[in-house]
């Protein structure tokens, strides 16, 4: 572990000017910088800089953090390799020690990533300079991949005699249980011998998102009825199938840049949209998508376009898929290409601009996707048939984590039906209720099986994503933590306060606010309040600078919230940023705040009783309406007072007010 002190020792040091130059044209403005934003594409600059609290935001996009996040995000690492780059930068010492990791796990995986890296230089070398090579070169040429292409992208060739690369790297010192570890050998099935994995294949390095080979996918050159046509590396200590992502080492930042990610099938196809200029395209390795792949892609873009050919098998793999990474929040759309091309052929014929134009005229949003899917099936025709596409259009709305795109799709799939938003609404409802049960019972069997297994005392077994071509029903998601975003009252909240400190703390968690961490829907907020009380209790300080100097997250979460402060005003076409660091009335601010707060919990509150009530047996409905008379009773008299009624003064300002008497009786 690096210690906290360290930590701090790396921020102070790092110069955070010029760490964003190194990406961003960055020019002087008032006390910061400002450039374009390189998280996503712009015109004019909206992302700042701030030196003197070490802090970066982009208005346009809402990214921000302070140096540490600024070299995860921009390198796709982990918070512990963006502390060494930048130790390593700015001079700071390190312990020698690895982090985080028990050395022996470490030292097994360098010796797997240098295996990998080694055959990765040994197929690139058979491909481009042994005779052997040569047909796979051709193929890759006439295939129309470019010489630059096979080189940015490391393509290959195992040769066929089936021990090469074992022979080469004995040679060159590798050790053969890393080669094994790294799933580039095999034993024979008798034990007795020892041979590469790949023979007279294609390879395709497969790269993990900071450009480090994590494992191959290996082509058949010659057509068989015997030999599978890929055959990819298998799980390995560095290679975990469900979060990886075919060309992520290039498309992270195309698609930070069109906040759009392509999702193709093949690794060929990948190549021919990268080679053409659309570098935001990626693939799995074949196998179904999965909810880490798509919190992968969701640190880079937030959107997500499905392509598929007119001649696929997989629509209902797709369908999954869309609901996957419509529950991680992604924005999903959908292309269907031309009959008899992919996204390979496609490209070739087109072009990038072909490519796109075609995007543009026929790329959908999911749900009229799914509308036109049923109206070309035939399904739409027949009332029975249509009920039962608009329910499946309705599971997937159901799947999105936020209320108000939601609400968007509901009102479009109104739109697109005919069908009436409150038919639509209860449909839903009932499904969300059907859902959320289907999810407990599956908790509930999980952790049977979990008490079962751990019993047994054996081992749980590694379950792959199985391909898609393999109907196979797709394994259950793990779950994982949705980012929604930050309702703007709750960030508002936590500002005030760190910026006043405990007087404001009591404040709003005291008798007049009475906010507790229940009263934020955001996990960032109820943490950072549950935090704030407790720092309260234990007497220690609460500033913005008390929180800037603490480790990850909280100079990110804290840049977030104090950033929003600063106000965005037009000055003829340029815009400026003026901060508003001093609130000249916080304890009038905090108490419209807290009737925001306060409504928007009650809000949540209805709408999660009226859900209860709709899915409840009659025994249970009588309480339940009791409950949402009062829930509403509460809202209404909140909503018809001005915040001033609702909230007593701070003492703050009580005494103020005392000393303005006072002064006004001594005048007398
Ligand atoms: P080309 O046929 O060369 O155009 O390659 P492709 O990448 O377009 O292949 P295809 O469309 O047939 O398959 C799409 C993806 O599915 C491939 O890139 C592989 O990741 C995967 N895949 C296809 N066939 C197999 C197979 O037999 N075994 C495994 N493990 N994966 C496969
Ligand atoms: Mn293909």
């Amino acid at each position: 572990m690096i210690s906290d002190h360290k930590k701090e020792e790396i921020r102070d040091s790092a110069d955070i000017v010029e760490v964003v130059s190194d990406y961003v044209k960055l020019k002087r403005s008032g006390s910061g910088f400002t450039g374009l934003c390189p998280f996503h594409n712009e015109k004019t600059p909206s992302f700042h800089v701030t030196p003197n609290l070490g802090i970066y935001k982009c208005f346009g996009c809402g990214a921000g953090g302070d140096v540490f996040n600024f070299v995860m995000e921009m390198e796709g690492v982990g918070f512990t390799e963006a502390l060494r780059t930048l130790a390593e930068r700015f001079n700071v010492d390190l312990p020698q020690e690895q982090p985080t990791e028990p050395d022996e796990t470490y030292q097994i995986k360098e010796g797997i990533y240098h295996a990998l890296k080694s055959a990765g230089m040994f197929f690139y070398k058979s491909l481009v300079e042994t005779d052997e090579g040569q047909k796979a070169l051709n193929y890759l040429k006439n295939r129309g991949f470019t010489s630059e292409t096979i080189k940015k992208y490391g393509l290959g060739y195992a040769p066929g005699s089936g021990q090469s690369f074992l022979n080469w790297a004995l040679k060159q010192g590798l050790d053969e249980a890393y080669l094994h570890e790294a799933g580039l050998v095999k034993m024979s099935q008798d034990g007795q011998r020892t041979y590469d994995t790949y023979r007279e294949r294609v390879m395709f390095p497969i790269f993990n998102p900071s450009g480090k080979v994590i494992a191959f996918g290996g082509r058949i050159l010659k057509k068989s009825d015997k030999a599978p046509k890929y055959i990819n590396s298998p799980q390995t200590k560095v290679y975990n199938k469900s979060e990886s992502l075919y060309g992520i080492q290039v498309a992270k930042n195309e698609i930070r840049k069109e906040k759009e990610a392509i999702l193709v099938e093949g690794y060929t196809d990948v190549l021919a949209l990268h080679q053409a200029g659309l570098r935001n395209a990626i693939a799995t390795s074949g196998t179904a998508l999965t909810a880490e792949q798509m919190r992968v892609l969701h640190r880079y873009g937030d959107t997500l376009l499905f392509i598929y050919d007119s001649d696929n098998a997989g629509q209902a793999a797709m369908l999954r898929g869309i609901n996957i990474a419509l529950e991680e929040g992604l924005g999903v759309r959908v292309l269907k290409l031309p009959e008899g091309d992919d996204p390979d052929s496609f490209v070739k014929q087109f072009g990038k601009e072909g490519f796109l134009s075609f995007k543009k005229e026929h790329a959908k949003d999911f749900v009229s996707h799914m509308v036109d899917a049923a109206i070309l099936s035939g399904e739409w025709d027949d009332p029975v048939t249509q009920k039962r596409a608009i329910s499946r259009i309705l599971t997937s709305i159901s799947s999105i984590p936020d209320a108000v795109s939601r609400d968007t799709y509901v009102q479009m799939l109104s739109r697109l039906s005919k069908v009436g938003d409150r038919a639509l609404y209860e449909e839903l409802g009932i499904i969300s209720g059907q859902k959320n049960r289907q999810e407990k019972r599956r908790e509930m069997r999980q952790k049977n099986q979990e008490q079962a297994q751990s019993q047994r005392q054996s081992p749980p077994q590694q379950e792959e994503a199985p391909p898609y071509w393999e109907n196979e029903p797709v394994h259950n998601p793990p779950q994982i933590q949705k980012k929604p975003t930050i309702i703007a009252c709750e960030k508002e909240a936590i500002r005030l306060m760190l910026q006043h400190g405990r007087p404001m703390v009591e404040y709003i968690a005291g008798d007049v606010g009475a906010i507790n961490e229940q009263f934020y829907e955001s996990e960032e907020m109820r943490m950072m309040h549950l935090n704030i009380i407790e720092r309260y209790e234990k007497k220690e300080p609460i500033s913005i600078k008390a929180y800037m100097d603490r480790g990850h997250p909280f100079p990110q979460i804290v840049g977030d919230v104090i950033m929003e402060r600063y106000s965005v005003s037009e000055h003829g076409n340029k815009k400026r940023i003026t901060p508003i660091l001093k609130d000249s009335e916080p304890y009038k601010v905090a108490r419209g705040n807290l009737k925001a707060l306060k409504l928007l919990f009650l809000d949540r509150k209805r709408s999660e009783f009226q859900n209860m009530y709709r899915n409840a047996d009659d025994s249970q409905k009588k309480e339940i309406s009791e409950k949402l008379k009062e829930i509403i009773l509460w809202y209404n008299k909140l909503q018809h007072q001005s915040a001033d009624e609702l909230f007593e003064l701070s003492e703050k300002e009580k005494q103020a007010l005392l000393e303005k008497e006072q002064n006004n009786n001594d005048r007398f």
